[in-house]
């Protein structure tokens, strides 16, 4: 170092290379492995790599006689020196753990502004002590201007259209956007920087769009001026069917449904009429923009769940048709088949299995199946109900909310099982709200087929009321902690249940 010092004499040079510059390069290392933590660590190796390369270049340049070659390599080995220190120093300003005391964390664009402003600024510093001004070097040259120019034209623009992103802020970095006509391109930001913003669309693929050409066309912000976004599902129904029915239907069917916003309200409007039926159209609102396709999905299903149970069917386009004519035999085997199914699982139900063969068939002709969806809540809490439900196909879920209280689990149920019972013979509100925990199918037996069951079968009432009060004393013993009843209690409460029910089929 002393024979670098001794044979270059310039004042500059001889302090950066013969040891200030390099210990403040080592110094600033240093300090770097104190403050950076975390993954941001790994850009010390930088101005390492810089400081070294530094360092060996004075070193080939030692043995060099004097001449075009050893300038070059005094120059390069200049520019590496100040571009380790200036990136130290703009690490420990923009990523250290002191500067996140301080600052808060800056936009990526400006850091990566920054970043290219040390290189461009140690250039410069290297070339002036080569006693080179930054101004002769520009004006010196009108052709190495405008080629500079040209050559950055597109990387300038796309740098400042950046910058205006940041100032104007038409989107931020999480916001859903669309930047052309192609929905599938449609995505979520995930970075702005100094070049471009990728997006990150819903099939996982990030798109790097250049911030030139998002200045230049019209961005839907669908995260704006809120996370709230609206959507649309279309449906038909058949002619026959009444629209406010079918929308009243279609309604109800929206609430509950997770993801989907109570308010804003969603709303079913009648859109048109065309050669498939009544077309409807559902709007409702959601907050979580990542999911549309998700829940648009669940708003269908809920919708087709609901008019299946209404016995409205959803018209298909018209198309050629081919008549097939049922004959009567066929019909009668469907139907004694669907018959012999539901017997089998009113057989399934403890006390209706005590009923006689051809009491349980007639109620089971009167009986009708119901699907549900998902998550549906097929009875709830409070609300007056007179059907009684069997399990055929499918789960659910039997929660009791105590007053004031987030709803508690109670029991599941699955096919055999039945729910329901209590609101449907005695007429009182619903105890427990019970919801698929899968799609069901189920047996829904009403009020007026219980009824003549009863008339045929009165000991039946006695059974039933067991049943009901032995479930009462669990759901007692389970929610509110009572002590398990005694057997005595239990039957004094099946008395009370039975005068209930003969009360309600007025028996
Ligand atoms: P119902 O009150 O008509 O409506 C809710 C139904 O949940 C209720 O009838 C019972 O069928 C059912 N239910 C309530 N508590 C329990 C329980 N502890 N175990 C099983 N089913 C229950």
């Amino acid at each position: 170092m002393l024979a670098v010092s001794l044979e270059d004499p310039d004042p500059l040079a001889w302090t950066l290379y013969g040891g200030k510059g390099t210990i403040a390069g080592v110094i600033l290392i240093f300090l770097l492995l104190i403050f950076l933590t975390g993954p941001t660590r790994r850009k010390i190796r930088w101005p390492l790599l810089y400081l070294v390369l530094h360092l060996v270049l004075l070193a080939l340049r030692l043995p060099l006689p004097d001449g075009p070659l050893r300038a070059t390599l005094k120059f390069i080995a200049l520019f590496l020196l100040f571009s380790s220190l200036g990136l130290s120093l703009f690490l420990l300003i923009t990523s250290s753990r002191l500067s996140r005391l301080f600052m808060p964390a800056l936009p990526q664009i400006f850091l990566d502004i920054a970043h290219g402003f040390v290189y461009v600024i140690a250039f410069l510093i290297a070339l002036g002590t080569e006693g080179v001004s930054p101004a002769e070097l520009f004006a010196g040259s009108a052709l190495l201007t405008a080629v500079i120019g040209l050559s950055l034209r597109d990387t300038l623009g796309n740098l400042f259209a950046g910058l205006a992103i940041h100032a104007q802020r038409p989107f931020e970095v999480g916001d859903w956007i669309q930047f052309n006509q192609d929905v599938t391109q449609i995505g979520q930001v995930v970075e702005i920087n100094w070049r471009a913003t990728k997006v990150l669309t819903q099939d996982r693929i990030e798109i790097v769009v250049p911030n030139g050409l998002l200045a230049q066309t019209p961005i839907i912000n669908y995260s704006r001026p809120e996370a709230t976004a609206r959507r649309t599902v279309y449906v038909h129904a058949p002619y026959d069917a009444p629209p406010q029915q079918v929308k009243a239907i279609i309604l109800a069917a929206l609430a509950d449904i997770p993801g989907v916003l109570a308010e804003p309200a969603p709303s079913v409007t009648t859109s048109g009429f065309d050669e498939r039926g009544v077309q409807i159209c559902v709007r409702f609102f959601i907050n979580e923009f990542g999911a549309r396709g998700k829940l648009e999905s669940a708003v269908r299903d809920r919708i087709w769940y609901a008019l299946a149970r209404h016995g409205i069917d959803i018209p298909v386009p018209p198309r050629a048709v081919r008549v097939h004519k049922a004959g009567k035999r066929d019909v009668s085997r469907r139907e004694e088949g669907r018959i012999a199914r539901q017997e089998r699982a009113l057989g399934c139900v403890d006390f209706f299995d005590q009923l006689p063969d051809a009491a349980r068939r007639r109620l089971a002709g009167r009986a009708q199946t119901r699907l549900y969806a998902q998550h549906e809540v097929i009875v709830r809490q409070a609300e007056k109900g007179d059907e009684l439900f069997i399990i055929l196909v499918g789960a659910v879920v039997v929660e009791v909310a105590p007053p004031g209280e987030e709803p508690v689990e109670v029991s599941r149920l699955g096919p055999g099982n039945f729910f329901g019972e209590m609101a449907a013979l005695t007429g009182e509100t619903r105890r427990a709200t019970v919801r698929a925990t899968r799609e069901c199918e189920l047996l829904v037996v009403g009020k007026a087929a219980l009824a003549e069951v009863f008339e045929t079968s009165p000991e039946l009432a006695e059974h039933v009321s067991q049943t009901i009060a032995r479930r009462q004393a669990n759901l007692n013993e389970q929610l509110l902690e009572h002590p398990a009843p005694t057997p005595h209690a239990v039957a004094e409460h099946s008395h009370h249940l039975l005068q209930r029910i003969k009360e309600f089929f007025s028996m």
